[in-house]
Order: C-alpha cells, then structure tokens, then sequence
C-alpha cells in the first residue's frame, strides 16, 4: 500500500506534483505555491495548450515543466461548491494513474480543505492496488515505482488526522482485494478461515467452525453443498465490540453482516460451461468484503458492536457431491429440495442467517453475495442490486452508495415471487426459473431472516471489474466495504 506522509505545504523542489484545479480557476491552481513563476510561466502555457479548464474527471500531465519537477499532473475537480468527497477521491485516482513510475509525488492542497484533501489521498492509494504476488518475472522497469505520496498541507494536525480515519478503510479494502484476487488452490475455506484469524491483532474476537461442529448444529444446506470438496468447510465469526458491548453483557445488539464465500464455484454436479469458469474464484466475494468491513472499523476502532459471519464452501462435482433432486435440512428446520447444485450461494447463506438471527439477536442483518447471473443481467457492472424488508435500512444503504460510489438499486421483494419457490416434496426449492432469477434468490435468503431487519446486497456484478474505474484497478473491488463502512460511519456510531 501507497505509504501516505502530511508534510508541509510548499513548492516541492523535485519529484511529481498532483495540482487540483477547480473548473474555470485554472490560473488560480497553477499559481499555488509559486509553481507558475517557478517555471516561468510553463504551467499555465501547458494548461492552455491542453485546453484543460478543471472539468470534474479531467486530466493534464505536464513533463519537467522546470524548477526541478519531474512531472505536474493537474486533475479537475468540477465546479466549485460543488466538490463531493467522492470527487475529490476520484480525482486523486484519475491523477496517481500517470505517476505510478514515479519516485516521489507530493499532492498539493490548492484551495481544498484538509477533509477533502485527505479524500483525495485516498482515491490515489485505492486506484495504485495492485496483486502481483504471482508476478516472477517482471521487468523491472514495467513495475510500479512509487512507494510513498506526500500529502502537503497548511493544516498538518487536521489533515493528519482525516488520513488516519481513512487509512484503516484502505486497508480493508486491500485485503479484501487480496482475497477476491487469490486462486481457488491456494485460498481454500480452511486458508481464508486462517487469513481471518490474523485479524486478531487487530482486536477483533475471531472463531472457526468446521464441519464437525456444523454436522452437530445440523447445517445441512451448507454441508450439502460442501460434501463434493475435499476442501472442508469453514465458518468464521468475527466480532467487534467498539461500543462496549462486550463490558455491558449481552444488553448490547450488534450489527450483523454475512458473506457468501464458495471459495470456487464449479456449479457442481450441475456444471457450468469451461469457458469462463475461472472466474468463479472470486464466487467469494461477499465474504471477501465482510472480513475486509470488519478489519477495517476495528482498524479506525469504530464506535460500534458488529460482528461479520462468513460461510466457506468450494462447490465441486464429485464422487460425494450433492445431486439435482436431493433434499436437505437447514439449520432453520426448514426442508430444500436441491434441483440446481449450481444454486449454492443461497443454500450456504440460508444457513449462516438462520446461525447469525439466532446466536447474536442483531440490530439488522446485511447479506453480501455474488448470488445470481441473473442480477447482471438486470443492473449490469455499474450498480449492485439490493433487496430489504425495511425501508428505513434501504434509504440509508442508497445513500451510502451514493456517497461512496459503490451504487446500489432495490429491487422487490413479494408473495407473487416467493410463490415460484415451492417444491412438490419439501417445503421449498433453491431455484425458482428464469424469470426474476435475482428476486426469487432473494425471496429464498428472506425464509432464513426470522422476520429480523434484513438486507440483501447481490453483488455478482461489482465484485470484479472489466476495465479500470477511478477508484478501482480492473480485477477485484471490494466493493461493499467502503459502502458499509459509509452505512454504519452515518448512522450507528454515536
Ligand atoms: N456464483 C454464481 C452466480 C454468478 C454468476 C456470479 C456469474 C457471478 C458471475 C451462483 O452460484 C450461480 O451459479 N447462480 C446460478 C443460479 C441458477 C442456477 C438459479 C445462476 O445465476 O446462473
Ligand atoms: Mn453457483
Ligand atoms: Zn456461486
């Protein structure tokens, strides 16, 4: 991770230079410090000749302009008293692409206050991720540079301590980046079990289930899915007691967050197509993005009880698998008739919430899984879709989407839809056809809430990019951990 030091506000005397520039105060930015006399003039002729005004998203990279700078990336953050939080990091992300082969890059602070200042900071160090632990023989000089950002400032203590607040939900992110980049033969349920117990140093309480303690507990759906692997299943539970929750008994409720994590996906005895399968190693997503929430409000010792459950399972065909027409029994008591293996994400789930419901009486529950094709199909790559059964939790999740860019959309919920889950031998089965396939998925997850406050983020569209987004290399995003983080910053800590 991009090293981020607050330093001084002046003129850098070498290295690269990131200038914001608000839309139409081009001469304004371009003076910050003395830069423009500095170089006799050059930045504001170079500014000119690109034609560039400081539109939001816009970029102009100046070569050795003079007075020892290698570099002047100047981004624009659109019109002022208009600049977001997000604009600002998405400007920092646009601005870090060109000087990554740099040694040293100094963020100038421009007219823009510390909070924003520090959003931009992190908008660089989120866009710089890179997982290259597989790379051996890179050359060197197609590898990245650039260790360290400085961040300057006329206000060192405040901008110190915006950077400290953001830097812990940086390091969420990665790791959750981290996990949703690994291949399937090395991040087994029982290694990612093992990555969550590191997180105690970071104060969290971590517990391991295996399948011995899941058999006992009679968490058949989940079991079921995981008998074709010989990569055994794992639960983790992580919690967080930011509010005293553990000094105060059990008086305190926590917020509850779930992750899907079939740490590979073959779709089992119902197998997918060759073509495209490898990328049901990050079939592991949601819970990639719970583990890296909860490193990351530990991290900024968020005022807030939480706790994260993960249900990892690979999903293989094999000798021992679960076949089409099978019929389980849920932790819940509830029946499934399996007719889809491919369906599995919402069987382990069914499992982990009834667990979650009953163990820890949450404030809510948050579900995160890239559970259906079918919700790619409906909301593409640009918005994650999201279901609930309380519309005070929906509003806040869309605004804390909004405010971060992790976007969302609800879809319904209803009886009509809840109907095409009916089984002929048990009380449900885990497909529900073509039509509404997301919906249906969802009506599924809502028989093992218990009624509990409740939302379902489908994620099979965010959980990996394409192409680069400002705040995203392409590959994993991470998306859901810094909107959760967002969610519960707004509204649970007191
Ligand atoms: N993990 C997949 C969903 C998925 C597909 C995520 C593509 C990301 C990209 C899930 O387990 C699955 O296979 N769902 C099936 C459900 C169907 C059998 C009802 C699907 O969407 O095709
Ligand atoms: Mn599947
Ligand atoms: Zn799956």
């Amino acid at each position: 991770m991009l090293d981020v030091a607050i330093a001084h506000a002046a003129l850098p005397r070498s290295g690269a230079l990131v200038l914001p520039v608000e839309e139409g105060a081009v001469a304004a930015a371009a003076s910050w410090a003395g830069l423009d006399a500095a170089t006799g003039g050059a930045v504001t002729r170079a500014l000119e000749a690109a034609e560039f005004k400081g539109r939001k998203g816009q970029t102009a990279t100046l070569l050795a302009p003079g007075a020892g700078l290698s570099r002047v990336v100047a981004v624009g953050l659109g019109k002022p008293g208009e600049i977001t939080r997000l604009a600002a990091a998405e400007a920092g992300g646009h601005a870090i692409v060109p000087l990554l082969r740099e040694e040293s890059v100094a963020l100038a602070p421009g007219a823009l206050p510390p909070a924003l200042a520090a959003q931009m900071a992190l908008g660089a160090v989120l866009r710089s991720y890179r997982f290259d632990r597989y790379r051996t023989t890179e050359k060197p000089e197609d590898r990245p540079r650039l260790r360290a950002l400085a961040l300057l400032s006329e206000h060192e203590a405040e901008s110190a301590a915006a950077w400290a607040a953001l830097r812990p939900v940086v390091e969420g992110v990665f790791l959750a980046r981290d996990l949703v980049s690994e291949p399937a033969n090395v991040l087994t349920p029982a290694e990612m079990a093992r990555r969550c117990e590191g997180l105690a140093s970071l104060g969290l309480k971590v517990e391991v289930m295996g399948p011995e303690q899941m058999r006992t507990l009679g968490f058949g759906a989940l079991l079921g899915v995981a008998q074709g692997s010989v990569n055994e299943p794992r639960m983790v539970v992580m919690r967080w007691h930011g509010a005293g929750g553990a000094r105060k008994g059990n008086g305190a409720r926590p917020l509850a967050f779930v992750g899907k994590g079939v740490t590979f996906d073959t779709g089992g005895i119902s197998i997918k197509p060759a073509a495209g399968m490898e990328d049901m190693k990050w079939d592991m997503a949601g819970a990639g993005a719970v583990i890296g929430l909860m490193a990351a409000l530990a991290g900024r010792r968020a005022r807030v009880d939480a706790v994260g459950l993960v249900g990892l399972v690979e999903n293989m065909p094999s000798g021992t698998a679960q076949r089409p027409g099978d019929v389980v029994t849920t932790y819940s008591g509830q029946t499934v008739e399996v007719i889809n293996t491919d369906a599995e994400g919402r069987l382990v789930l069914a499992d982990v919430l009834w667990y979650c419901q009953k163990t820890f009486d949450p404030q809510f529950m948050i579900d995160l899984a890239t559970l259906t094709g079918a919700m790619i199909i409906s909301l593409g790559h640009e918005t994650g879709g999201f279901f609930s059964n309380d519309d005070d939790l929906a509003a806040k999740l869309h605004a804390a989407g909004e405010a971060t860019g992790e976007k969302l959309w609800r879809l319904p919920l209803g009886e009509a839809y809840d109907k095409q889950i009916k089984s002929n031998i048990a009380d449900m089965k885990n497909v529900g056809g073509r039509p509404g396939g997301a919906i249906t998925a969802a009506q599924f997850l809502q028989r093992f809430v218990n009624g509990r406050k409740w939302a379902h983020l489908d994620i099979a569209g965010m959980a990996w990019a394409g192409k680069d987004a400002p705040l995203t290399p392409k590959g994993a995003t991470a998306y859901g951990v810094r909107l959760l983080d967002q969610l519960v910053a707004d509204s649970y800590e007191g």
